[in-house]
């Protein structure tokens, strides 16, 4: 098992377990996590957007330039922004903390 922990806008935090090969968006989704993933994982949206914990961010294989262009259009991107879809889990990923933007709580309405 991965454990991923999660924490959104308002500071509550969810533990997610995941196992290899699973996206970040895979087990943020199971767990009710709330990221659209519009596009299933085709890097042509952003609503997969979340915040790497910066003590993991440099752990985390890089971003390819498409992904750098999608993050440039999501609302709320930050240095340590990735799409949540790219990041396969894999056992080097365990304790992993990511952050939900507040922006996401939003994307739900529409
Ligand atoms: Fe669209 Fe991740 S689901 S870029």
């Amino acid at each position: 098992m991965i454990k991923v922990t999660f924490i959104n806008a308002d500071g509550d935090v969810q533990e997610i377990n995941g196992v290899e090969g699973q996206s970040l968006l895979d087990i943020a989704q199971a767990a009710g996590q709330p990221l659209e993933g519009t596009c299933e994982s085709q890097m042509a949206c952003s609503t997969c957007h979340v915040i790497i914990d910066k003590d993991w961010f440099d752990k985390l294989p890089r971003s390819v330039e498409d992904e750098e262009d999608m993050l440039d259009l999501a609302s709320g991107a930050r240095r340590t922004s990735r799409l949540s879809c790219q990041i396969i889990l894999t056992p080097d990923l365990d304790g992993l903390v990511v952050h939900i933007p507040a922006e996401s709580r939003n994307m739900q309405g529409l």
